[in-house]
């Protein structure tokens, strides 16, 4: 590969723009790997040689894998209402239409799996967590003073209101020490790190701000009945409650978080300017569309087949 004047790869690395197959595992692979040190605090001696030039490719493969998902989910954002009660309609409804809503992997998790089952699912989960903390600190950059403040309230309550034993990020790492869950990009299904790449791809890239704020959105919407069967599979299997926390709290907290971002987040910045709808839909369904194929791939491993009554 030739090395350019910053010191970075010419190309943008390859496959970025597929969305299956030996390619797709291959790119999400290498952009996971790639995505562990990029956010490190650093100091200057430590900033590897060719940093700048990575960067730039690396950039320019995330957009170009963006824009293949936004290809793909063309489909669902058709006839997207144009008022902004029809918006948020049609938003709140993905919680019982979107992709991956009703997943019979869930209810398997929460009465059937064995603790083997659970610590694999687990296993995948913990590494496509990209840090909602960390996702929504990046997205709030430049937001209208309304979206911001509700932003800046659920970050709080993601800090644990000023508590370290209130802290989400580090209450999830209690369950992951628990089980001994020390995912990396080569022992984990390609479906999952593409969710945590994808997460990270909006938050970082300005041009996908309001592609984040529907993403994050729709995980608030959607994540309280997934963690809600988690947990019970995690008390049925005998893990202590502290360490379960973590799937405890956000099934009782994110019904809030996600009330509070539709009115405050979603409504307002759609009410300002009517374009934002489309790019905030597209984001929600990317996540979603991810989730879909995560659950896919995990009942696959676990041989669990849908039935047709299921399957809508
Ligand atoms: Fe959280
Ligand atoms: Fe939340």
């Amino acid at each position: 590969m030739k090395v350019n004047a910053i010191g970075g790869t010419a190309r943008s690395p390859r496959h970025a723009g597929e969305l299956q197959g030996l390619g797709f595992a291959k790119f999400q692979r290498e952009l996971a790997r790639y995505n562990v040190t990029r956010f490190r605090a650093q100091l200057p001696e430590e900033a590897p040689d060719g940093a700048i030039g990575r960067e730039a490719t690396w950039a320019r493969a995330e957009i170009e894998f963006i824009e293949a998902l936004r290809r793909a989910i063309a489909p669902l954002t058709a006839n997207l209402p144009e008022d902004v009660d029809g918006f948020l309609a049609w938003f709140e409804a993905l919680k019982d239409r979107g992709p991956g809503q009703g997943d019979p992997l869930f209810p398997f998790l929460a009465e059937a799996a064995s603790l083997a089952q659970m610590r694999w699912f687990l296993w995948q989960e913990v590494a496509g967590e990209a840090g909602f903390d960390d996702l929504l600190a990046i997205t709030q950059v430049k937001m209208p003073e309304q979206a911001k403040l509700e932003m800046a309230r659920n970050f709080w309550d993601e800090m644990g209101r000023g508590f370290a034993k209130g802290m989400h990020g580090p209450m999830l790492g209690r369950l992951a020490g628990y089980f001994e869950l020390t995912p990396s990009a080569e022992d984990v299904v390609p479906e999952s790190l593409a969710l945590g790449n994808t997460m990270i791809a909006l938050a970082r890239h300005r041009r996908y701000a309001f592609h984040s704020v529907g993403a994050l959105g729709v995980i608030e919407m959607t994540a309280p009945t997934r963690a809600g069967f988690v947990d019970r599979g995690l008390r049925r299997l005998g893990v202590p409650a502290k360490k379960r926390h973590y799937f405890a709290l956000h099934a009782v907290l994110d019904v809030k978080h996600s009330q509070a971002w539709n009115r405050e987040v979603v409504r307002t910045l759609v009410a300002e300017d009517s374009r934002r709808a489309g790019a905030i839909a597209e984001g929600a369904l990317m996540r979603l569309w991810h989730g879909a194929r995560c659950f896919e791939r995990y009942r696959r491993e676990f041989r669990l087949t849908m039935r047709p009554s299921q399957a809508a």
